[in-house]
Formats: structure tokens, sequence, C-alpha cells
């Protein structure tokens, strides 16, 4: 993805997100921790620079369309992912964990499902945005994918 064009690499991480999610539900439910283990590492560096754009340009945008409840709603998905990936970070190797929190891990991932289809469903909006904003957006995206920053490190402390 060397490309900056916000809407193609917004709508192409949603899709590498997704498939790495039901990669990793499969690994919960083999109870294979290793895999569970690298994929959990490599959907927080994804998820991070993702969640970044999205927080600090995308959605003050959406606010305009939304109102700024709708936009708070967004956010609180967030914190719940973010809290799951920090949980998932920290335990997921275990094998103990891995038996015993396998259910409740795997009713987690379902919410995350969820959130990641209606947030692609936001690039119907984003097309309307005024060139400027897509600068903007481009510009934002380009600036976080060089910090590079994993989700559970740009939120410690949630
Ligand atoms: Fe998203």
């Amino acid at each position: 993805m060397e490309h900056n064009n916000f809407l193609e690499a917004f709508k192409e991480e949603h899709k590498i997100i997704f498939n790495n999610l039901l990669s990793l539900k499969d690994a919960v439910e083999r109870k294979d921790t290793e895999d569970a283990e690298n994929l959990v590492r490599f959907l927080d560096e994804i998820m991070g620079p993702h969640f970044r754009v999205e927080e600090e340009a995308l959605y003050p945008m959406l606010a305009e369309y939304f109102g700024e409840d709708s936009v708070e709603h967004l956010l609180e998905e967030h914190t719940m992912a973010t809290e799951a990936m920090n949980e998932f970070k920290h335990n997921i190797g275990n094998k103990q964990y891995m038996v015993e929190r396998g259910e409740d891990t795997l009713k987690k991932l379902q919410g995350f499902f969820l959130h990641v289809t209606s947030c692609d469903g936001l690039s119907i909006i984003i097309e309307k945005f005024s060139d400027r904003q897509k600068k903007n957006l481009d510009a934002h995206l380009t600036k976080v994918r060089d910090e590079a920053i994993p989700l559970t490190v740009w939120k410690q402390g949630i």
C-alpha cells in the first residue's frame, strides 16, 4: 500500500483488518495461542494508524453530517476495541486464558466485525467530501503511517 489516497487506503485496510480478524477467530477456535498472538500483534500495528487517522481527522469531519453524539458513539466503539486488543495482547498467548476465556474472546471479536463493516460504510460520505477535506485526510494518513504507532501503544492508559 504505497499510495496514500485516503479512500482507497481506508477500504483496503478494512479488508485486511477484517480478514485478519477472521483468522484470529479461527485461531481462537483452534486454541492456537501462537497463531493468535501473531495475529494480534499484526492487528495492533495496522489498527494503530487506522484508528488515529479516523479519530484525529475523519471523525471530526463527520460531525457535520451525523452530529456530535454519533461521533461519540464511534469513539466509544473504538475504546471497546482498544480495551479488547489490550486484553488480547497480554493474554492471548496464554493457553489457560485461551481455554477459560475463549468464548468471551469470540464474543468480543463479533463486536469488531460489526464495527469494521459499519466503518467501511462511511466511504459513501467520504466520497462527497471537498477536495480540501480529502487532501487533509491524505496528509494525515501519511503522517500516522510514518509514525506507525501500534493501537495499544497510542492508546496507552485505556
Ligand atoms: Fe475504520
